[in-house]
């Protein structure tokens, strides 16, 4: 059934899987919008996103750049889920930590309690085992957030190991299991 879905996106070299999420939820027949974070924007243009998912796409809310008067609770009131990835180590953080620095994890902290939750790291080895990663992991897990946890493989900084963003096919899958 054909579901709304809010596909967040940070700062990552796997940046273009979420392109590849985001059309294929598309082409999947669901409603798609996404989010970058500021730094994401700078990696890949929020227009690719706007053209494979043939929605608007967001990357904050002040400026020229808003689309509604507070485009936090619009979001967070249009979505049937928030699915972030991939997720880097800096958004990890300030998702446990609460933070509300840019529209991303504003809308995040902005969700009704009963809306699903996902969260796809992405990250180089030793930045996912480092210990406050491992921290704020566990914390977004009490805190109701299901994680995907990283593959392992080759990952872009030229090493193998853990920390590979899940592919697409296999987080859109999770999501609408977690969706039900
Ligand atoms: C090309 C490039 C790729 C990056 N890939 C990652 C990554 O996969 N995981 C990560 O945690 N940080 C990565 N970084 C560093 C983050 O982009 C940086 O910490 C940034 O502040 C994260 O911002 P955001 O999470 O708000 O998007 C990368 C940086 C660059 C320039």
């Amino acid at each position: 059934m054909k579901k709304r879905i809010l596909l967040g996106a940070g700062a990552s070299a796997a940046l273009h899987k979420a392109c590849d999420l985001a059309s294929k939820l598309a082409q999947e027949g669901h409603e798609v919008k996404c989010v970058l974070t500021p730094r994401a924007a700078e990696l890949v243009s929020p227009q690719l996103f706007e053209a494979l998912t043939g929605e608007p796409a967001w990357v904050d809310e002040f400026g020229k750049s808003r689309r509604h008067g507070m485009d936090h609770i619009q979001l967070s009131q249009w979505t049937q889920v928030l699915c972030i990835a991939p997720a880097s180590a800096d958004l990890v953080s300030r998702l446990s930590l609460g933070l509300a620095n840019d529209l991303l994890t504003t809308v995040a902290l902005a969700l009704a309690p009963g809306v699903p939750r996902v969260v796809c790291p992405a990250m180089n080895e030793h930045m996912l085992s480092s210990p406050p990663i491992v921290r704020h992991l566990q914390t977004l897990r009490k805190d109701g957030w299901r994680i995907l946890e990283p593959g392992q493989g080759h990952l872009a900084c030229g090493i193998e190991g853990p920390g590979r963003l899940s592919e697409p096919a296999e987080i859109a899958a999770f999501l609408l299991e977690v969706l039900g």
